[in-house]
């Protein structure tokens, strides 16, 4: 079952002049009880995307579903939770007058009202600012207050639009952690953000947008998996006709700042054996072999000046 089905959407911004291609022919599907990623660069069409999947923004073309219901039909909302990006709330409230406002907004009977805002004051370690006027909240503060108003109607999805943005890092941790709990009481999670490390560490999923275009998208094993490599330590240096003559079918480059350490992108184990085999065979003494894997970060920057270049 999926939580969000979109097919061929398509935004485009200021049709008449400066037209502006935001989502462009997205097909996704995000399964339920997962906590998905969408990374990309400031521009990517990251918001406009929740902003669609919310109503809040109409498609140009294309169609989509949140909880296998069409995005047009408004009853579907008292089920999804979402912290906009740069939300601002009013000034004067409280933490717990921020709370009230947004209950009352969200349309739904919620039994025990004081009981569930001071639960979701604690679960976002607010309680103790309760009677604070939020004027007086830092950044940090303020996107926990965000996130506790977001999960007011008991949804079953949330949006998450750039959630640890000017965050410190002690903060961020609270909110992966915070993710994650949800996560486990059942709730499916869609994060946005251009902070890698963010998504990466706790999403199941994560798609790359860049200028509307999906351009990857899967397990972050997946997306890092595809250039792995290994770094071969050797007793002494390569001989130059063993790596001319016998090693002709590998891509092998000696490393800058490591004598007798070699990095060989090789797709497989089954390559990386014959690999060993040619040089044991040629009595080339071998001292370790490690595999090393890009981080999502090589593999982000990588994928987006491919997809510029095209
Ligand atoms: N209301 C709007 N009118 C015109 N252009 C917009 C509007 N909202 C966003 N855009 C443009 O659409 C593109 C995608 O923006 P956005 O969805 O905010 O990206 P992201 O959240 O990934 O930073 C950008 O080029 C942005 O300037
Ligand atoms: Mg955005």
């Amino acid at each position: 079952m999926y939580s969000i089905e979109i097919s061929n959407l398509t935004k485009v911004y200021n049709k008449k002049k400066n037209e502006v291609r935001a989502i462009n022919d997205l097909t996704l599907n995000i399964s339920q009880g997962i906590i998905y990623g969408l990374l990309g660069p400031n521009g990517a069409g990251k918001t406009t995307l929740i902003k669609i999947l919310l109503g809040i923004v109409h498609p140009t073309l294309g169609n989509a579903k949140v909880l296998g219901v069409d995005i047009n039909d408004y009853s579907v909302r008292r089920k999804i939770g979402y912290l906009p990006e740069n939300h601002k709330f009013p000034q004067f409230l409280t933490a717990e007058g921020v709370m009230k406002y947004f209950a009352e907004l969200s349309g739904v009977e919620i039994t025990n009202l004081d009981k569930e805002i001071d639960r979701l004051l604690d679960l976002v370690n607010m309680s103790k600012w309760k009677k604070t006027k939020i004027k007086k909240f830092s950044k940090g503060m303020m996107q926990r207050l965000g996130l506790a108003q977001a999960l007011i109607s008991n949804p079953d999805l949330i949006f998450l639009d750039e959630p640890t943005d000017g965050v410190d890092p002690i903060g961020r941790k609270e909110i992966r952690d915070l993710l994650v709990k949800l996560k486990n009481d059942g709730k499916t999670i869609f994060l946005n953000s251009h902070l890698l490390s963010e998504v990466e560490l706790v999403s199941d999923r994560i798609a790359i947008l860049n200028k509307g275009s999906l351009i990857k998208e899967g397990t972050v094993e997946e997306i890092t998996a595809s250039k792995q490599f290994y770094i071969i330590h050797l007793e002494n240096e390569l001989p130059n006709n063993i790596v001319q003559n016998n090693l002709k079918d590998f891509t092998i480059k000696k490393s800058d700042n490591d004598t007798n350490t070699y990095e060989c992108h090789i797709s497989d184990t089954v390559e990386l054996n014959r690999l060993i085999d040619i040089l044991r065979a040629n009595n080339v003494v071998i001292r370790a072999v490690t595999p090393q894997k890009n981080t999502l970060e090589d593999m982000f920057i990588s994928l987006i000046n491919k997809s510029e270049q095209n």
